[in-house]
């Protein structure tokens, strides 16, 4: 039961994302894994985008919807995910290791990305 409901919605979701793919596309559908230095920090595209005007979101793989935190996690008006250098005692695994998804939204349609492991690495010095 489970299963037939699950290949049911993916069959939706394949029809409305072609239907919509003029407004609504996949950017890198290939972009899933970011492994990035404490020390840098990273800027992440939405790997979903849409037409302008589009609202672009980030969730946490768990279906939540990510907040800014200052100074540690931005995401900013062009849907681009930052996460911030840190110090080794600032690592928090709900941010700096954990995996995330983007939502592209327009009036015509909606897609989600594929998920995107994001992983921040220690540099000791
Ligand atoms: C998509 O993401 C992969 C993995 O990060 C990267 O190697 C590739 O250059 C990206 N492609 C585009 C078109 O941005
Ligand atoms: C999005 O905006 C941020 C902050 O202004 C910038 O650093 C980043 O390069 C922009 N990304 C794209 C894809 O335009």
């Amino acid at each position: 039961m489970w299963i037939l409901a699950f290949i049911f919605s993916q069959s939706i979701l394949n029809v409305f994302s072609e239907d919509l793919h003029s407004s609504v596309y996949f950017v890198n559908a290939s972009l899933q894994e970011i492994v990035f230095a404490s020390t840098t920090g990273t800027l992440v595209p939405c790997p979903a985008a849409a037409v302008s005007p589009a609202t672009l979101r980030w969730y946490l793989a768990t279906g939540e919807e990510i907040y800014n935190v200052p100074g540690i996690r931005h995401v900013h008006q062009n849907g681009t995910l930052q996460i911030f250098n840190f110090l080794p005692s600032g690592f928090s695994k709900l941010i700096h290791d954990n995996t995330y998804y983007c939502t592209a939204e327009n009036p015509s349609g909606k897609i989600r990305s594929q998920d995107v492991h994001i992983k921040a690495v220690f540099r000791e010095p």
